[in-house]
């Protein structure tokens, strides 16, 4: 009998983290999962010959994603009902290989130290396990089901304990076998099967934080600790341009606002070249054609049509694409008339087409000095930019959008 094999635990559902995204074991943390993370110190360790991972029934697949094969890496065991019995089929798949010395670690505690390997190995001794722990610094108390607290617990002497824990191979498997010939169930490290059966347990200095992920506030906690910052925000940006001719007329609609003016804007819509331009910025951001494709002027359903219905639908698709508005901006280039008036109004009319706050929406205007089409008064422009932002990795195509 030599040497010196670990035993990962990773048969749990992880039932206190049900957030729907699957045991937490294969979860990942800044591009590796947290079982990947538990293992590789064990199989980096110069005193550890053997590592077997004990893994769910269903979970084969999700295992081999997880973990690339390694000399040293056993084919796994299956899991139990409990921890204790995931631990006794680990053990079980040992017994050929006879370690003198085991350590058995929960899949969950993705940052065990090399160093708290070794201190734990060290203190292994025939008939005394070894486990690492850490003093409470809290205060306790003991509660009864309605968080009433019945008395405070002296803290003196009371420690939180951890994994890795380390036995004598022959100690440990023995102890198992005794737990479930008794039908001890339910001890929730081996620790206490060891106690159970008499022997000796030794506690050591933690290293690190060692922490267990229990929570999805763990998992969180756990990510920050690895630097895997969450994804940032993919924002896309569209741009959009139109004119339409001034002609007889004694209004113009601008930016969704009907503006008195000794001219008109011809068109087949109501023609505000405004919401026109917004339209196609918004479109853009998705790739999603423009407001030629999906409105066409030769339909004589858009005849006369209040341009902020192609200005929803647009954003409509944005969102059916997974994504969300974030900002407007729209220049309008006119001789007149004046837009300065009208301003606020305007983002607050574009504000409620789009269903966004009116802080998110820019209206600005220039002249055009008296130069070309615009200066002549022969018509108006508009230029606008629209972004978008998407959950990153989700946003999809237009084809989909639509
Ligand atoms: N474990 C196991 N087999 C079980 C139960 C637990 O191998 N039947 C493992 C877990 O995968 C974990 C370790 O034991 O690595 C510690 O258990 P715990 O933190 O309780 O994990 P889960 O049981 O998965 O979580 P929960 O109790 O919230 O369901
Ligand atoms: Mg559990």
């Amino acid at each position: 009998m030599a040497g010196v094999a670990a035993i990962i635990v990773a048969a749990g559902r992880g039932e206190r983290l049900a957030d729907g995204g699957g045991p937490k074991q294969y979860r990942d943390l800044g591009g590796r999962t947290v079982l990947a993370r538990a293992i590789a110190p064990f199989l980096a360790h110069g005193q550890v010959e053997h590592v077997i991972a004990v893994i769910h029934a269903h979970d084969r697949s999700r295992y081999e994603a997880a973990v690339a094969p390694h000399p040293k890496l056993l084919e796994p065991a299956t899991g139990g009902a409990t921890r204790q019995q995931s631990v006794a089929n680990g053990l079980a798949a040992l017994v050929e290989r006879a370690p003198e010395r085991v350590l058995i670690h929960d899949a969950a505690r993705p940052f065990v130290t090399p160093d708290l390997i070794t201190t734990v190995l060290a203190a292994v001794g025939p008939g005394r396990g070894a486990v690492p722990g850490a003093a409470v610094a809290d205060t306790l108390k003991r509660c009864d089901g309605d968080g009433l607290v019945h008395e405070t617990v002296p803290r003196a002497g009371l420690f939180a304990v951890q994994t890795p824990q380390g036995f004598r191979f022959a100690d440990i498997l023995a102890a198992h076998e005794q737990a479930k010939r008794r039908g001890v169930g339910g001890l929730t490290d081996d620790a206490a099967v060891a106690e159970a059966a008499g022997l000796a347990v030794r506690i050591v200095p933690s290293h690190g934080d060692n922490m267990k992920i229990t929570t999805a506030q763990d998992l969180e906690l756990a990510r920050q600790r690895v630097g895997a910052v969450p994804q940032p925000a993919d924002y896309r940006t569209g741009s959009g341009y139109d004119v339409h001719r001034l002609a007889e007329g004694d209004h113009v609609m601008l930016c969704g606002l009907r503006i008195a003016h000794d001219r008109g804007l011809d068109g087949h819509s109501d023609a505000d070249v405004g919401l026109h331009a917004l339209t196609d910025a918004v479109l853009g951001t998705i790739g999603a054609g423009d407001i030629g494709g999906h409105f066409p002027p030769s339909d004589p359903r858009w005849r006369g049509a209040a341009s902020d219905r192609f200005l929803a639908h647009a954003c409509a698709l944005v969102r059916a694409a997974g994504g969300a508005i974030n900002h407007l901006d729209v220049t309008l280039v006119c001789e007149a008339p004046k837009i300065g008036p009208h301003r606020q109004a305007m983002r607050d009319r574009i504000a409620a087409i789009v269903g966004i706050d009116a802080s998110r929406v820019s209206v600005k205007a220039t002249t055009n000095e008296g130069l070309g089409f615009v200066g002549r008064g022969e018509g108006i422009a508009a230029l606008a930019t629209a972004t978008a932002m998407f959950a990153a990795g989700r946003a999809q195509g237009p084809g989909d959008a639509a």
